[in-house]
């Protein structure tokens, strides 16, 4: 990867601007868990799984931080920088997976004095960041089969390394399959309003040189229709028990059409975006963000004043609409119900 989403930088943590992006690489360094909350809430860093690492190494900061040796002082000044990160974004799971495993760790060592448990957070931290990257590339290998030679593949969002700690999930799979020397085609929707695909999965691809289509969103039944699409690739955000999928706004339209042409449609993501406490789509929290972020491209207003526009950031694409969820345990197919159940991700705290 020619670029790190996250590091640590001595006693700061470092990220990618993705909101600069492609225009401008520009790194964002973080002294403290306030600024990596405020990068999570404003998308400085983005994706279900960046953000959960992000979290964790938030915490981690914070934690080093902390000048008192008393526990009762540091486990309250933790305790508020848990709740912080947990209401950065609600609809990603693996922000609230991580924040949990950071949270279990401080509940297990309480008994050990505060340097060391500090030392525990961050060592916790860099074991989230190191598996995602690892469980990232099981995804590829485990999905690659799904791609051949002469395909159009459609992408939505970004859901590449730049939504994760490197690698990334949908689009983990098309390295990996591009990696093992299949030819193919890769059309990106554009994603409007925040443009992750235009602006950076379009900026991944082309690093990469694999050949890739920009496209609005409006144009995918079209290119379906005309026959240049055989699969749908997408990350999600959180994947309730029965398959139904939180994913970035169009994403359910897109499940549609897909339906409609008969192409699979396929969500490519860690156990980690499982939440097997939920039964169905219908209770995960889909973020509304401001409106301006619709009616605004840039700074620019491109409605009239006084429009109201609606802002929803995900959506839930049903179970019955998804052919298959590639996991780093391999391709989850339906039943989803019972076949999801045996996935528990490694260290969910309880
Ligand atoms: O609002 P964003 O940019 O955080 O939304 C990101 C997505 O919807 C991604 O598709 C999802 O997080 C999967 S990332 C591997």
């Amino acid at each position: 990867m020619k670029f790190k989403t996250i590091e640590w930088k001595g006693d700061r943590v470092r990220l990618l601007d993705q909101r600069k992006l492609p225009q401008q690489v520009r790194y964002l360094d973080c002294g403290d868990a306030s600024s990596v909350a405020k990068a999570i809430r404003s998308m400085a860093i983005r994706g279900a799984p960046a953000i959960g690492v992000a979290a964790a190494m938030g915490i981690a900061l914070a934690a080093r931080k902390i000048q008192s040796h008393q526990p009762g002082v540091f486990y309250k000044s933790i305790e508020k920088v848990c709740q912080q990160m947990r209401q950065t974004r609600p609809t990603a799971v693996n922000l609230f997976w991580s924040v949990d495993r950071m949270k279990k760790v401080l509940d297990h060592v309480r008994s050990l004095g505060v340097e060391e448990i500090k030392k525990r957070l961050e060592e916790e931290a860099r074991k989230i960041y190191e598996e995602d990257i690892n469980v990232n590339r099981k995804i590829g290998e485990n999905g690659k089969i799904l791609i051949h030679n002469g395909d159009g593949v459609l992408t939505h969002c970004n859901a590449g390394a730049l939504a994760t700690a490197g690698y990334g999930t949908a689009l983990g799979v098309i390295r990996a399959a591009w990696g093992e020397g299949k030819r193919f085609h890769v059309f990106v929707d554009e994603t409007r309003p925040m443009l992750q695909g235009a602006r950076l999965t379009a900026w991944e691809l082309v690093q990469e040189k694999i050949p890739v289509t920009m496209v609005t969103d409006n144009m995918a039944g079209w290119l379906m229709r005309k026959g240049e699409i055989a699969c749908v690739l997408v990350g999600a955000d959180r994947i309730a028990r029965n398959g139904d999928t939180a994913n970035k706004i169009g994403t359910y339209s897109l499940a549609v059409l897909s339906k409609w042409h008969g192409i699979p449609f396929y969500v490519a993501a860690p156990t980690s975006t499982l939440d097997l406490n939920l039964r169905s789509g219908l209770g995960i929290p889909i973020e509304e963000r401001a409106p301006e972020e619709v009616t605004h491209l840039g700074i620019k207003q491109i409605t009239p004043k006084g429009v109201h526009a609606s802002n929803p950031a995900f959506d839930v694409t049903p179970n019955t609409l998804i052919e298959g969820i590639i996991t780093e345990n391999g391709i989850i197919r339906k039943p989803f119900k019972k076949n999801l159940s045996r996935f528990q991700p490694s260290k969910r705290a309880g």
